[in-house]
């Protein structure tokens, strides 16, 4: 017998999509770790004033927008993430920055 109607190709679409699908969230789920040639690294750059003001200017620009002035996620940018951007520790997000 052969297989060639649509029901037939819709279930295999069907399997590969699922497969996917449920197949990416297994690997998200993965808790990541460092390689251990990378974990011992030491930072090269001194933590001197210069650095740091860089850091922060860095900072300002790229993370601020979601992570928020005091990283709370609560920047403008974050109105809609899910989950929030909030990198204190504290489940969901603070008061919003000022
Ligand atoms: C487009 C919005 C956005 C921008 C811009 C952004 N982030 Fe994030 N960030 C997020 C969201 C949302 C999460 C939470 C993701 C999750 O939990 O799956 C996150 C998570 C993180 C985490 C992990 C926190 C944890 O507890 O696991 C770190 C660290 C981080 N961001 C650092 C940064 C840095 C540093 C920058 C700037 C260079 C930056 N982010 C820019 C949205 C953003």
């Amino acid at each position: 017998m052969r297989r060639t109607g649509p029901h037939w190709r819709l279930t295999v679409t069907a399997a590969i999509v699922a497969g996917l699908v449920f197949g990416g969230f297994a690997l998200a789920q993965a808790p990541w770790l460092a390689p251990a040639g990378e974990k011992g690294k030491k930072n090269p750059l001194p933590a001197d004033k210069a650095s740091l003001d860089l850091g922060r200017k860095v900072a300002e620009t790229n993370c601020v927008p979601c992570h928020g002035n005091h990283y709370r996620g609560d920047g403008p940018a974050a109105v809609a993430l899910n989950p929030v951007a909030c990198l204190t520790g504290r489940p969901g997000p603070g008061p919003r920055s000022p």
